[in-house]
């Protein structure tokens, strides 16, 4: 552990009462010199400590960047951001996931961003990522599925999102199949999947997850929302408490599927979907467009759709509108 991580540590075990520098430089076995520049160094990370002569030092607030040392604390994961690498601002966190991963980076290192200057979309759309209140994130998974099962771990990341919106704030988000979080018909959140494969084996995949927290909609393109937007909430949620509940969700729901398969995932997925008994109309490739009834998804995780002449056709991608 580093020092500064293990002052804070010494700091969060003691939150109520000071900490005199001698007893955190003993402990640290460094001087007390040192130990103040090292305070100097953590303030000016956000942190507010305040220092008191005779009395010492008490950590009074955290700040709400998503930074390792605090997504670590208490995080109760055992593969998903076991290795994180946190960036102030990143063009796109799944680009740098890639190359982690290409250099060898295992399973379940995770890229963490407070801001992205290109945050990419699906279907080569931007995604509009601000510093103010939203969580960007990618991380290496190298499931051992073949190439056409990876649509699947888009929705096992989908149904982890919305159980982690639920759990977190309440609201009611839901899944408009495959990749897109909806809190009251808006957009909250979008998952891009991106992979490195050969014909029949997977190299990795990268899981990439970007999630309006605090952000406020004027940041957000028309439709987009945020949980604190749609919470009513006057004081913003905790970045840092909401990511440490995604890991820990999408953690237990990849699990659930690396053993027991898609099976495991489809009820929650067609419990949450909002893409379900709507008409809709999904365009492929940008190209063709269908209209119908949306009336199952598979045990391929594809979306089933009854065409209006009767007939119905299974999709295992596409771009989904609702119309009614
Ligand atoms: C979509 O709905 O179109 C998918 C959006 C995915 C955005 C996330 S944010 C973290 C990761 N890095 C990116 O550049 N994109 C994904």
């Amino acid at each position: 552990m580093k020092k500064d991580d293990k002052i804070l540590e010494l700091f969060k075990k003691n939150k109520d009462s000071f900490l005199s520098g001698r007893e955190v430089s003993q402990s640290l076995s460094i001087s007390r010199q040192a130990l103040w520049k090292h305070i100097e160094k953590l303030r000016e990370l956000g942190y507010t400590i305040e220092a008191v002569p005779h009395l010492g030092y008490k950590l009074l607030q955290v700040p709400d960047k998503t930074l390792v040392s605090e997504i670590k604390w208490n995080l109760k994961t055992k593969i998903i951001g076991s290795e994180i690498h946190y960036y102030e601002t990143v063009g796109s966190t799944n680009n740098i996931a890639y190359e982690l991963a290409t250099e060898g980076a295992r399973e379940g290192t995770v890229v963490i961003a407070d801001e992205q200057t290109k945050g990419k979309g699906r279907l080569g759309r931007e995604w509009v990522s601000p510093s103010e209140g939203g969580v960007y994130i990618s991380c290496v998974l190298r499931p051992d599925i073949l190439p056409n099962e990876v649509p699947k771990i888009t929705l096992v990341a989908a149904v982890s999102a919305v159980k982690t919106i639920r759990q977190f704030s309440g609201l009611k988000a839901l899944i408009r199949w495959p990749n897109d979080i909806l809190i009251s018909d808006r957009k909250a959140g979008g998952i891009l999947v991106e992979l490195k494969a050969e014909i029949d084996r997977i190299n990795f995949a990268i899981l990439g997850i970007g999630l309006n927290i605090n952000t406020s909609r004027r940041l957000l393109p028309k439709g987009a929302t945020s949980i604190k937007e749609e919470s009513k909430s006057s004081s913003d949620f905790s970045r840092v408490e909401f990511v440490k509940v995604l890991f820990k969700v999408l953690e237990k729901e990849y699990l659930k599927f690396k053993e027991d398969g898609f099976r495991a995932i489809r009820n929650d997925l067609k419990s949450y979907s909002c893409t379900l008994g709507r008409f809709v109309s999904i365009t492929i490739s940008g190209k063709r467009k269908f209209h119908g009834k949306a009336v199952d998804i598979d045990k391929n995780g594809a979306l089933v759709i009854r065409l209006e002449n009767g007939s119905h056709e299974t999709f295992l991608t596409g771009d989904v509108t609702l119309i009614r």
